[in-house]
Formats: structure tokens, C-alpha cells, sequence
């Protein structure tokens, strides 16, 4: 099956022998995300012919029982539908198994040995690619025992790939790229936010700037304000304990909303290189105007849900999940105002919320523009003036919507609001790769366009440390203030509703 990706083998250099090395080989993510997306890129031929997948974990099994395990994950999560069987048994041979101790220097002199016979019967030096599909905790004792068993060494062909969150406070994510790069160049790694494999969101960029006529009027004086909304119909599910820690501030506002404000917000890039993108993506970052202590409470909302219904059926609440404190303040759900203090932005509303247990899955950023200045229509034309809107759905329908005034036929004189639509679905009739084989097809021929820098992250954190200060030193006293299936507290309206605008609907 083919699928469109932007860069395949053939139309970039093909990758050498390449072997992924998964610390965590035997966990979550490694068969819900990892395995599917190679899984996907090897029946898209853009892996090598000379590959190996070594999953390193804890656990006791074989090179079998892993193979199985990770062949139920493709069955379940991936969006091939069904593949044959010859094609699984060609990919999974080329899996193997290491029980190790992340902490023993053991594990990695035994993985030193397997990288040097795989390099032997390759007759080739081959791209190394440790990827952490750890928690964050591993990352420290992992990166060190690489580099000491010297497998850091080599520049070009080491190369490491974490996962967010990088730290969960402005110090612990410098003090964790400081550990990272003690044993790594920067150029070595590879911070994943899974939501710039998407290609939606990679379309952002392409949407302003391939198109002369919509980059002249992104800016203060033609747009009102921007909304962007992650709502999640899914709850914590079993990553209670995880969660607990994170809240969605840190597991979602931090990380994946902050990237869709930096591609919506940025200035034009001169080149399409990686590291003038993610310069003109810092810029951003860097004008976000400080909160102060009485603006965090005027400009965001926290909550969390509580018991409700979703798609007809009832749901717990938040505090009744597993692994969850019955009295926990942890929040599902926040709601900001931000505004990027440049010559572009300054004072356009930037409002942000992300939220689980929402009526349904729904990522979208909406661009919406002044009224126009004179209206020359009868007021009896358009009772109800609605903004210009661009609409950029991310997720699950992916396109991008132009919803703008049309003359209604007949007489007399009316306008509607029509959209002009492009869907991927329509446009390319080809469904999109999952966003980790795209991020790791990247990371395989060395593009870290769609990674985040450490300098990207720290400024994530610096422009929301004010938050997480001020919330941390005032609990919320009523934080369980939306029932599932509903789309946010009351007080998320009241915040953008006070400026005289509005979110969209979400169910
Ligand atoms: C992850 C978060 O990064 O993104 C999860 O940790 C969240 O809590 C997920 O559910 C959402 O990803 P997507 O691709 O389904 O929007």
C-alpha cells in the first residue's frame, strides 16, 4: 500500500542498514505506536533492506512471544486493515528480543556485541537508533550507560529518541537536556511531540506559505482572534498513575497545543531547514507575554470531569478512575488566553483549551477575522453577522474549511455563510501515515525538522511555569466542574465570552 508521505526513500537519499534499538521493547508504546508505524513504513518499502528491531525490557520473553504480542498491536492499532501474514512474517523476522537491566552495564556491552555482528554480516557501519520508550525517569541511567558502553560516540550514526514530556517544570526538562546532552550532541537528538508527524499539522505550514494570497492578511489587522481546541473524547483510561503527576497542562497544553500556536503564529521561514523552522518557531515562544500572578487567574481555567454520558453511554468521573485520588485536583481539562507580543500578533487573542471526556474527538484551530469595515448590505441581508472563518481541522476530519458570505438565490438580497472545503480525504484518497512512522522515517534519514530543540521545550516551559506556580500555590477548590460528555466548565466560556467571542461547538 502506498500512502503519500511527503518524503519517501525514493525522493530522499535511501537510508543505510539501520537498526532501532526500543528500550521499553516490551511496553505500551512500543506495540500501540512503534511497531504499527514500522510495521506500516516496511510495507511502504521505505525501510532498508537491512534492518533489525531489538526491543530491550525487563521482562522474561522470548523472541517469539514478543513477535506475537506485537503482532496483535498491528492487528489492533494499525490503520492498515488487514495485512497478510506473509508480510508480517518477513518484518518480524527481522525482531529480536534482549532482557536486560536498564541500570546493569551488562545489558549494554551484550547490545554492543549485537550491534557489532549485525554490523559484520551487513559488512556496513549501520545507523543506530536508541529510542526511550521509557519514562522520563530512564532517560538519565539509559543515556549514560550508552555513552559509557560507547555507543554514543559516533555523530552520525548515533542517535537517540525520547519522548515527551521532556521534565515536567522549567528546571527538570533543562536539567534533563543537560543530561542529554552531556552523553549526546544536540544534533543526535531527537525529541518526539508526536502531533508534528501529523499531516495536518504539518499542512499548516505548507497552507501559509506555498498560498500568495492567505499569509498577507495573517495578522493583527485581519484577524480578530485564533481559537485552537484539543478536545478528547477518552478518559485517563489505565494511565491514572501517570497522569496524576502531569494533568493536562503538562501532558498536552506544554507540549502538542504549543506547537500548533508556534505554526499558526511563526514568521516565514527563509528555507525549509530544520533549524530555521524551529528558530522561527522559538521566536514565538519567546514573544509570549508573561502571565502575571493576577493575569493566571483571569486567563485560564482548570477542571475536571466528573460522571457523565458520552455517545450514550456513562462514564465514571475523573476521581473514580483507576489510580486515581478519590480528592485528586488533578485537571482534565484548561482553558487559556495567550497573546504573542510581536509586531504581527500584538493583542489578537490566542484562546487555547484541551480537555478528555469531551462529546467526541475534535482538533481544530480557527482563524477568525475582523468584520469587514463597512457593511454595504441591507440589514435585513444578514440578521446575524458571523466572523470570516478559516478552520483548520487537524483531527479525525481532516481538511481545511473557508467559511466566508455568499448571496443566497433569489430575491431579495441575502447573504449565508457557505464553506469552501478541502478535505485530505476528497483531495488524495489516500489515507494519511500514522504521525510516529513519519516522525520515524525522519529521524532514519536524519531530518529533525519535526523534533523538538531543547531550546523549544525550555521556552514551552518558561511561558507556563507562571501558571503552574500560581495554580500549584492555590488549589482549585471546585476543579470538578464538568461532567463528562460535556464540553468544559462554564467558566471557559466566560473567558473568551467576555471579549465578545466564542468557541466553536465541539459535539
Ligand atoms: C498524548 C497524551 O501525547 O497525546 C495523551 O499523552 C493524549 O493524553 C494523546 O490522549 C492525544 O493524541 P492524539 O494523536 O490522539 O490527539
Amino acid at each position: 500500500m502506498e500512502f503519500g508521505m511527503s518524503q519517501t526513500v525514493d525522493a530522499r537519499h535511501e537510508p543505510g542498514p539501520v537498526a532501532f534499538i526500543i528500550f521499553g521493547g516490551a511496553g505500551d508504546l512500543t506495540w500501540r505506536k512503534l511497531i504499527p508505524s514500522l510495521f506500516t513504513l516496511h510495507l511502504n518499502r521505505s525501510l532498508p533492506d537491512k534492518f533489525a528491531i531489538i526491543g530491550v525490557d525487563r521482562a522474561a520473553l522470548s523472541d517469539e512471544t514478543l513477535r506475537k504480542r506485537l503482532h496483535e498491536g498491528v492487528r489492533r492499532f494499525s490503520n492498515l486493515g488487514s495485512t497478510k501474514a506473509a508480510d508480517w512474517k518477513t518484518f518480524a523476522a527481522h525482531i529480536s528480543y534482549q532482557r536486560g537491566d536498564f541500570a546493569a552495564a551488562k545489558t549494554y556491552a551484550v547490545l554492543a556485541r549485537r550491534l557489532a555482528a549485525l554490523d559484520e554480516a551487513w559488512n556496513a557501519k549501520s545507523v543506530r537508533i536508541f529510542h526511550l520508550a521509557t519514562p522520563p525517569s530512564l532517560i538519565g541511567v539509559i543515556s549514560k550507560s550508552l555513552s559509557a558502553a560507547g555507543l554514543a560516540r559516533e555523530r552520525q550514526r548515533a542517535r537517540i529518541v525520547v519522548e515527551k514530556p521532556i521534565g515536567s517544570d522549567l528546571e527538570s526538562a533543562r536539567r534533563l537536556n543537560r543530561t542529554l546532552t552531556k552523553y549526546f550532541h544536540e544534533s543526535q537528538v531527537f525529541r518526539i511531540d508526536h502531533y508534528l508527524g501529523k499531516e495536518t499539522v504539518q499542512n499548516i505550514l505548507a497552507f501559509r506559505f506555498a498560498n500568495p494570497m492567505f499569509e498577507p492578511v495573517w495578522n493583527r489587522r485581519y484577524v480578530n482572534y485564533v481559537t485552537i481546541t484539543v478536545a478528547e473524547e477518552v478518559g485517563v483510561g489505565h494511565r491514572g498513575k501517570y497522569y496524576e503527576q502531569a494533568g493536562e497542562l503538562r501532558d498536552m497544553m506544554q507540549n502538542h497545543l504549543m506547537q500548533l500556536v508556534c505554526l499558526v503564529a511563526m514568521e516565514p521561514p527563509v528555507s525549509f531547514s530544520a533549524d530555521e523552522i524551529r528558530g522561527k518557531k522559538v521566536a514565538v515562544l519567546h514573544a509570549l507575554r508573561p502571565f502575571s500572578h493576577d493575569e493566571v487567574q483571569a486567563s485560564t481555567v482548570r477542571g475536571q470531569y466528573g460522571r457523565g454520558t458520552i455517545q450514550g453511554k456513562r462514564v465514571r468521573g475523573y476521581r473514580e478512575e483507576q489510580d486515581v485520588a478519590p480528592d485528586s485536583h488533578t485537571e482534565t481539562y484548561v482553558a487559556l488566553q495567550l497573546f504573542v507580543d510581536n509586531w504581527r500578533w500584538q493583542d489578537v487573542p490566542f484562546y487555547l483549551r484541551a480537555g478528555k471526556r469531551m462529546p467526541r474527538q475534535l482538533t481544530e484551530i480557527v482563524i477568525h477575522f475582523r468584520p469587514v469595515p463597512h457593511r454595504l448590505f441591507p440589514s435585513d441581508a444578514v440578521p446575524d453577522w458571523q466572523p470570516t472563518r478559516v478552520i483548520m481541522s487537524i483531527q479525525p476530519d481532516e481538511g481545511i474549511v473557508l467559511r466566508c458570505y455568499a448571496k443566497q438565490p433569489g430575491s431579495p438580497m441575502r447573504l449565508r455563510q457557505v464553506d469552501m472545503r478541502f478535505s485530505y480525504r476528497e483531495a488524495f484518497k489516500t489515507p494519511s501515515p500514522p504521525a510516529y512512522a513519519t516522525l520515524l522515517q525522519d529521524v532514519m534519514v536524519n531530518d529533525a525538522t519535526l523534533f523538538m530543540r531543547n531550546d523549544q521545550v525550555e521556552a514551552a516551559w518558561a511561558a507556563l511555569m507562571p501558571v503552574i506556580d500560581a495554580w500549584s500555590a492555590t488549589p482549585a477548590g471546585d476543579i470538578s466542574n464538568y461532567a463528562a460528555g460535556t464540553d468544559g466548565p462554564e467558566s471557559a466560556k466566560q473567558l473568551i465570552e467576555r471579549a465578545g467571542h466564542a468557541w466553536s461547538p465541539i459535539a
